[in-house]
């Protein structure tokens, strides 16, 4: 199985959890100004809450992206409040026509003295388990 892991962070924490889940499964976690060039069984897509929706650089990037080259998006991110981005991603995903994993990843994340340290290394930890799950 190929992987890749691209993110989009305001305050680092999803660059955190992108580089826990590539360090998992052997990739580097490069930012969603990097196109990604070659062919992967799953892009794993780190994004978050901001305003209550997913930045517009995540939809461009997503809608971007070219579904032959893209076997399915498993998302994961944190957020302050919110639960998780994935109906969001998966919408945006529809509109290219590729498919979600239906797992992902979630957690807490640090926001204006709420959740302080979160992402902290027990979700880290668990970030890594769930890229490792996929690669079963
Ligand atoms: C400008 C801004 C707006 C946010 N809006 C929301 C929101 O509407 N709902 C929510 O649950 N969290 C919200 N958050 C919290 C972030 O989702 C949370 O801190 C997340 O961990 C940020 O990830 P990042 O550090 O990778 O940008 C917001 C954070 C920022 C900076």
């Amino acid at each position: 199985m190929k992987f890749a892991v691209r993110y989009y962070t305001k305050t680092g924490n999803t660059k955190k959890l992108a580089e826990a889940i590539a360090a998992a499964i052997g990739v580097e976690a490069l930012p969603i100004s990097e196109p990604v060039r070659e062919p992967v069984d799953i892009l794993l897509l780190g994004n978050s809450y901001y305003a209550f929706t997913i930045d517009p650089e995540v939809r461009s990037f997503i809608r971007s992206l070219d579904k032959t080259m893209i076997g399915k998006i498993a998302n994961f991110g944190s957020a302050a409040m919110l639960n998780s981005t994935y109906k969001k991603v998966k919408a945006e995903a529809a509109k290219v026509g590729i498919p979600m994993v239906e797992q992902e990843f979630h957690c807490k994340g640090e926001f204006k003295g709420m959740h302080k340290g979160r992402p902290n290394e027990e979700d880290l930890k668990a970030a890594a388990e769930f890229a490792k799950g996929l690669m079963k």
